[in-house]
């Protein structure tokens, strides 16, 4: 069972310009919670109980949202507004989190590399919050049911359409089983040079190993460190699976994709989706 999982939140959001100004990426809410937090809530529910989140400079608003705040606890609990009481305490008991600042934004193997000293000798996920999953089985817990079965690496894959493969690592495969294993890898590639469909989406287990290899990178792509040139020779030297998760899964890191989970998760929502449903019908 893997329990340590890291969360590379350092990044700029400049997809997200101006709204993330001065607003971490990872704080803008779908219906009425962060990003960040459903990819917390994904993770506990899978077993992993040490998070380290990897921030940056103007990131203080996720410390403050996992922290207590006595204040705003005791006037909800005073003005009797209980279920918000419990939701607000909820959050910022739910877990142990470790943060650690990625000075320079040097790329997201950089970022990972930053969490290391907490990581030791042993396996380790990392999550990436502005891909949102609903699924019925956490898909962190998928990947650690395929770790248990073969004690190797596992990356979450999910088909994309083809005019989509620039935005993503893509994956180059072989069936074992029922299994994936993957063979190679590259960084969003123009359509015509991507070996597959296959891209990655955010959610990985990793073999300590990864660490070695990231601490040896050098630059690539837009002059940054980065997590699939890593994982392309990871996987030369043991085995990597691939396994296309079940459930949905929303791409947050751009306005579109956020809309449609805002809409998606707002239908759903127990307690505003049959309002939403109405007003939306009324919309269109
Ligand atoms: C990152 C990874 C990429 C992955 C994607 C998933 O890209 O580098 O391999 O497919 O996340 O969303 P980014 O979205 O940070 O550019």
């Amino acid at each position: 069972m893997v329990t340590k999982v890291v969360f590379p939140a350092a990044g700029l959001g400049t997809r997200f310009l101006p709204a993330t100004k001065a607003t971490p990426k990872e704080m803008l809410p779908v219906v009425d919670r962060p990003l960040i937090q459903y990819a917390v809530e994904e993770a506990l529910a899978s077993g992993m109980t040490d998070i380290v989140m990897v921030t940056g400079r103007g990131k203080r608003a996720i410390e403050d949202h996992f922290d207590i705040s006595a204040e705003l606890e005791s006037s909800l609990h005073q003005a009797g507004k209980d279920e918000l009481y419990q939701e607000v305490s909820r959050i910022a008991r739910m877990a142990k989190i470790a943060y650690v600042r990625q000075k320079q934004a040097l790329g997201l193997g950089h970022a990972v590399l930053c969490a290391q000293p907490w990581l030791g000798n042993e396996f380790f996920a990392v999550s990436l919050a502005d891909e949102l999953m609903v699924s019925e089985r956490p898909v962190m817990q998928q990947l650690q049911d395929v770790h248990a079965q073969t004690g190797c690496s596992v990356i979450a894959l999910s088909e994309v359409p083809v005019d989509e493969v620039h935005r993503y690592g893509i994956v180059q495969a072989n069936k074992e089983g029922d299994l994936l294993r993957l063979t190679d890898m590259v960084e969003k590639p123009d359509p015509e040079d991507a070996p597959s469909n296959l891209a990655m989406i955010g959610r990985y287990i990793f073999s300590p190993r990864l660490l070695d290899i990231l601490a040896q990178q050098q630059p690539s792509v837009g002059n940054e460190i980065q997590l699939t040139d890593a994982i392309a020779l990871l996987a030369q030297e043991e085995p990597v699976y691939g396994l296309i998760i079940q459930g949905q899964r929303f791409d947050t890191g751009n306005p579109l994709g956020f809309l449609i989970a805002n809409v998606a998760l707002g239908l759903t929502h127990p307690k505003y989706g049959d309002d939403f449903r109405h007003a939306l019908q009324d919309l269109l």
